[in-house]
Formats: C-alpha cells, structure tokens, sequence
C-alpha cells in the first residue's frame, strides 16, 4: 500500500467530471487500498479518487472516529445516488483538497446510493446522517464539485482568503 498526493484546489482534475471505472479487478483493488491508506493518513472521513489526481469514479468513506463506533469502510465503484430525502441538513464539511477550512453546507438528509463494492458487488446503501452527508460530499467530486461550490460567494471569499493566508505562512515557515 502507498499514500497518495493529494491534490489540492484550485487544481483543475478536481473541477473535471470523472469517467466510469470499467472493472473491478486487482489492479483496481490495489488502488482502492492505496485510497482508503492515503484517506486514514491524511486524517479524512472520505476520498475521492479525483483528489489523488485520477479522474474515475471511485470514493472511498470510513466516518468512525473511535472503536465503539468502528465502521468497515465503504469502497465505492461507480456510486450514484438513487434517492434523496426531501429533508435537508446543514452541517459543517471539510474537504482535504482546501485544507484546515470549514464551513455549514446544506444537504439532503438521507439518500440511497447503488454502487460497486470491494468485490466488483453491486451494493445499495440507505445513509443518513453524517454518513449521508459524507456520501454527497465524496459522489460531488466525482462530478467536479467542491463544498466551497455550494456556499454562499461571500463565505467562499472570505474562505479562500484564509486558506491563501495559511498557506503563504507555511511558505514563509519553509
Ligand atoms: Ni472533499
């Protein structure tokens, strides 16, 4: 297993819609153990495969934050959201391609999501919650969007400013 480069905005494979994965075979497999050991040592709840500079799709989510609510985590091929709520959240997402930021986004309550698994399965998972707001946040990337992309301009301003203030202070810290 390897950690990946992230990459990180404004790169333009994260604007890019993903192509469908053909398969589910080894050379996949290796790359979703890559994914899921880049996501865990980055410290992330979810991955997407355009954020390690491959435009398929494919997430990757694991949302345990301790043993007691340990989770195995999801490898999702080809994941589409089937059916969505008509109840909505706002809850507060980070994204490792904008690094250290956060802010409230609104989305669908729960949703249903068809996929393929680990195995090349097809699986349905019913997510609510966190997990459902992770799904969306993760399936988003797959079609070049990012959470900053569903704030407010203003938020997004005052956001990228700081995220452009962090990172001219790591350059003068280097
Ligand atoms: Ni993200």
């Amino acid at each position: 297993m390897a950690v990946l480069k992230v990459y990180e905005y404004p790169h333009p494979i994260l604007k890019k819609k993903a192509t469908e994965v053909e398969a589910v075979d080894d050379e996949l497999r290796k790359f979703l153990d890559d994914m899921l050991e880049t996501m865990y040592h980055a410290v992330g709840v979810g991955l997407a495969a355009p954020q390690v500079g491959v435009s398929k799709r494919i997430v990757v989510i694991d949302i345990s934050h301790d043993d007691e609510d340990k989770m195995d985590p999801l490898y999702m091929v080809n994941p589409k959201i089937v059916w969505k709520s008509e109840e909505k959240v706002c809850g507060e997402e980070g994204c490792l391609s904008v690094p250290e930021q956060k802010a409230e986004v609104e989305r669908f309550a729960a949703v249903k999501v068809e996929y393929l698994d680990y195995h090349g399965n097809k699986q349905i998972l019913e997510a609510e919650d966190f997990l459902a707001i992770a799904v969306q946040h993760e399936l988003d990337h797959l079609d070049g969007i990012l959470y900053i992309d569903r704030i407010s301009r203003l938020k997004r301003q005052m956001l990228l400013k700081k995220l452009q203030k962090l990172r001219e202070e790591k350059h003068e810290r280097a």
